[in-house]
């Protein structure tokens, strides 16, 4: 089983490139699917869910090229179904924004129900209720397969329960050709949502106020292909501002939108570490200690819950009693066990975490639950004392590139053991 080793310790300093957003790849890659032609998009992030989406597209019939590792090229002409190919769609949850291309496509589209990252309860009945506005009707299948049609998509004023990423990316996709106007209030404002609502008006879509809570979308008949560029990814900056803040390092972050990041910047400039912003790069450093502070995630522009694991690392080292509130998934604390494992003080109750600051973890044994608290074993192996290794790394390969090469660049300690070796007797 592939692990990380990390020995904590070495402080962070220099530069690293951030690479585009995970979480708007996934939906433009499917996205692809409405475009007369090819498309080329650029700046996609070389991880495992965007090797993922390509080989589905590939499985229906599209042809996918790598430029490079960052370039994709697809032309989604040859595609001749409206199934989503259920071993390879099951393997991550963001395959349902497939449903939403196909049915702009074909009126029709069937796909796995959604897997992904354990939180809790994770339900699609947001994205339904928009599919059923549209005009479109939905069965489930006996394989677990979602099946979603239509005779006719119209336009249609869709008001979300909550607001969900997902469900207002995938009914846009689903509205972008139906007949009419489409409105989706209590939309949510992400940096991704914004970045797929501009390749899609680049292909020819007429789609106003993404960023906004009400999105307004106007059918159109034909979007044409396009070459488009990804935003730099939010999280994956956020990640290694909180590893530089964590190690009392001095790290410039390229490639960023600063904007995007104010959010955990507040939270990090709280906690005394130094944030100076440039047009596309933040630099982030820290000399004196870490002070306690409350953080509550919430959707965009609020703290994101994608950054909650990597800040509840900071706050277990942090002066005094921090208090972490998790408002988005029902059950995103699993990491807290592994963190305790390395000596931190946490309690957890419902959707609420007390952070005892301590003067140190201890490195030892942990896994990566999911993604981000993946992320966050990995910055608290980089401050632990001894060594870490961190167990099913899957999940990191999901959503950060070369996670290893750019953390080395920055001067830790940290490489991937392919095999067990010799050197994981020392791990402990
Ligand atoms: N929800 C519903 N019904 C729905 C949809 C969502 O009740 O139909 C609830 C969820 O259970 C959750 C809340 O609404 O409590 C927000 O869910 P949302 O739909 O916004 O999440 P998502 O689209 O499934 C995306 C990201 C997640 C990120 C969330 C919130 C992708 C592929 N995933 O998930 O990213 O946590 O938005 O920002 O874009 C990650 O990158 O590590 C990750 C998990």
């Amino acid at each position: 089983m592939e692990k990380f080793i990390i020995r904590g310790g070495n402080v962070l300093k220099g530069e690293v490139n951030i690479s585009g957003a995970k979480n708007a790849a996934v939906a433009i890659i499917p996205a692809v699917l409405l475009a007369d032609g090819p498309c080329r998009i650029e700046n996609v992030p070389d991880v495992s869910d965007v090797g993922i989406l390509a080989a589905i597209l590939s499985e229906m019939g599209a042809k996918v090229d790598f430029v490079d590792k960052n370039t994709l090229e697809i032309d989604p002409r040859p595609v001749d179904t409206h199934v989503v190919p259920s071993e390879l769609g099951r393997k991550m949850r963001g395959s349902y924004y497939f449903i939403g291309a196909l049915l702009s496509r074909y009126s029709r589209a069937e796909a796995p129900l959604p897997g992904g990252c354990d939180f809790g309860v994770r339900p699609i009945d947001q994205h339904l209720k928009g599919f059923e506005a549209l005009g479109c009707t939905y069965n489930v299948k006996e394989n677990a397969q979602i099946e979603v049609s239509s005779d006719n998509l119209k336009g249609a004023n869709i008001y979300l329960d909550m607001v969900t990423v997902g469900a207002t990316i995938n009914i846009m996709l689903a509205a972008v050709k139906a007949k009419g106007l489409t409105i989706i209030e209590n939309a949510a404002r992400e940096p991704h949502i914004v970045d797929v609502a501009n390749f899609l008006n680049t292909m020819g879509a007429n789609i106003s106020g993404a960023g906004t809570d009400t999105i307004k979308i106007r059918g159109v008949q034909h979007l044409k292909g396009v070459t488009y560029s990804v935003i730099p990814d939010q999280i994956e900056a956020g990640t290694y501002m909180v590893a530089a803040a964590a190690t009392g390092g001095d790290v410039l972050i390229k490639n960023v939108t600063p904007k995007h990041l104010e959010s955990i910047s507040a939270k990090l400039e709280e906690m005394g570490v130094r944030v100076d912003e440039y047009d596309d790069a933040v630099r982030v450093s820290r000399t004196g200690p870490l002070k306690k502070c409350n953080v509550k995630t919430m959707p965009h522009p609020g703290f994101p819950t994608d950054m909650q694991p990597q800040i509840g690392v900071l706050l277990s080292i942090a002066n005094g009693t921090s208090i972490l509130n998790e408002n988005v998934w029902e059950n995103r604390f699993r990491y807290v066990e592994e963190l305790k494992r390395m000596g931190a003080r946490i309690t957890v109750n419902g959707r609420i975490a007390v952070f005892e600051g301590v003067k140190e973890l201890k490195g030892g044994p942990v896994k990566a639950v999911d993604l981000r608290a993946g992320a966050a074993m990995i910055i608290a192996g980089l401050i632990a004392k001894g060594t870490t290794s961190v167990e099913d790394i899957r999940h990191i390969q999901r959503g950060y590139e070369d996670i290893v090469g750019k953390l080395t660049k920055l001067g830790a300690d940290i490489y991937l053991q392919k095999k067990p070796d010799s050197k994981e007797a020392n791990v402990g």
